[in-house]
Order: structure tokens, then C-alpha cells, then sequence
């Protein structure tokens, strides 16, 4: 296994991750948030973008998963919900990647029918080529190719998530 040089280098992350905490900062201004980050990959993203946001938020987790190795198996499992009331809140769902859009797609639904007052979704990369639900990202950190990447949260096989930068997994041949 091999991990090369950054693909995204920590200053670029935390200079993304505060530009996109000041966008959403403004959007919500007067307005109250239910921060919900997808464990375990958004687990560094979420807390280096919460604590950049200026407006008050509860927070909360859910735990997912659907990948196997470096291949989503197109089936969400949830592992844990939530445990905050929905209704009526605005909720801005973290995620680290996405992909297919297939997760992000499932929970969107499960939570639009609890009701909120508006749901928008923060993911810092984006697969764009890969996409296979029709899903809108409303704030995206960087759009990337079709690589697997790890670091910063992202794993293969729950490693590499400790990595303070992003890199290319590439597996030894
Ligand atoms: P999707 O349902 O296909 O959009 O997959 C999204 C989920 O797959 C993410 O939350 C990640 O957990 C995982 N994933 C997708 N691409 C990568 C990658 O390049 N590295 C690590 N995990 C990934």
C-alpha cells in the first residue's frame, strides 16, 4: 500500500473548510441549525467546519455505511440515527464525499419525511462523474476526479482516516 504526496494539502482543506464555514455562516444568519455530520468519514470535516460557523446550531451524528474496499455496494446501511427532533429545523447534512450520490440520496429522503424546515447538504469533495442519483450538493469543497482518496476522515478498510491531508490510495501491485 502505498500513500503518495498530498492530493489536497492541509492548508488547501482548512482554507476550503473556512471559506465554505463563512458561505454558510451568511446563509443562516438569524437562523438557528441542526448540523447532522455522516460518521464515521465526515468525522474531521465536520469538526473543523462547525467550529468555523458563526451561527448557533445544535449538532448531532448518524452512523452509515455502503462501502465495501474502494466499491460502493449501492445499498445504505444506517447503523445509528440521529436522536434530535427534525421537525421544523433547518438541518444541514455534512458528508465527506460523494460518489454515487446513492447514500446521500437515501438519508436525504429519510429526512426530508421527518419534516424540516429546509435541509441543505455540505459535502467537502464531490465524484461529479460518478454520479448516479440526481442530487443536489448545495456546498461542495472541491470537485475531484475519479480517484479513491483517503485521509482527513476517508478510509480503505477504516484506515488512513487519521491523515491530516488527503492522498490517492493507490494498492500495491
Ligand atoms: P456514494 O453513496 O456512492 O455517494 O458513496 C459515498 C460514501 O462512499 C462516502 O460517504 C464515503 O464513505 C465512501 N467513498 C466514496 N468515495 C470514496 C473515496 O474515494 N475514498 C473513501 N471513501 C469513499
Amino acid at each position: 500500500m502505498v500513500i503518495g504526496k498530498p492530493f489536497l494539502t492541509v492548508e488547501q482543506i482548512q482554507g476550503k473548510v473556512k471559506e465554505l464555514a463563512n458561505i454558510i455562516s451568511r446563509d443562516y444568519e438569524g437562523k438557528e441549525l441542526l448540523a447532522v455530520g455522516i460518521l464515521k468519514g465526515a468525522f474531521m470535516f465536520f469538526s473543523d467546519l462547525v467550529r468555523n460557523i458563526r451561527v448557533p446550531m445544535h449538532i448531532d451524528f448518524l452512523v452509515s455505511s455502503s462501502y465495501v474496499k474502494t466499491q460502493s455496494n449501492g445499498k445504505v446501511n444506517l447503523h445509528a440515527d440521529i436522536r434530535s427532533t427534525v421537525q421544523g429545523r433547518h438541518v444541514l447534512l455534512v458528508e465527506d464525499i460523494v460518489d454515487t450520490g446513492l447514500s446521500l440520496n437515501y438519508l436525504r429522503h429519510m429526512l426530508l419525511g421527518r419534516d424540516p424546515a429546509s435541509l441543505k447538504i455540505c459535502a467537502l469533495l464531490d465524484k461529479k462523474s460518478r454520479r448516479k442519483a440526481d442530487i443536489q450538493i448545495d456546498y461542495v469543497g472541491f470537485e475531484i476526479p475519479d480517484r479513491f482518496v483517503v485521509g482527513y476522515g476517508l478510509d480503505f478498510e477504516d484506515r488512513y482516516r487519521n491523515l491530516p491531508y488527503i492522498s490517492v490510495f493507490k494498492e500495491k501491485t
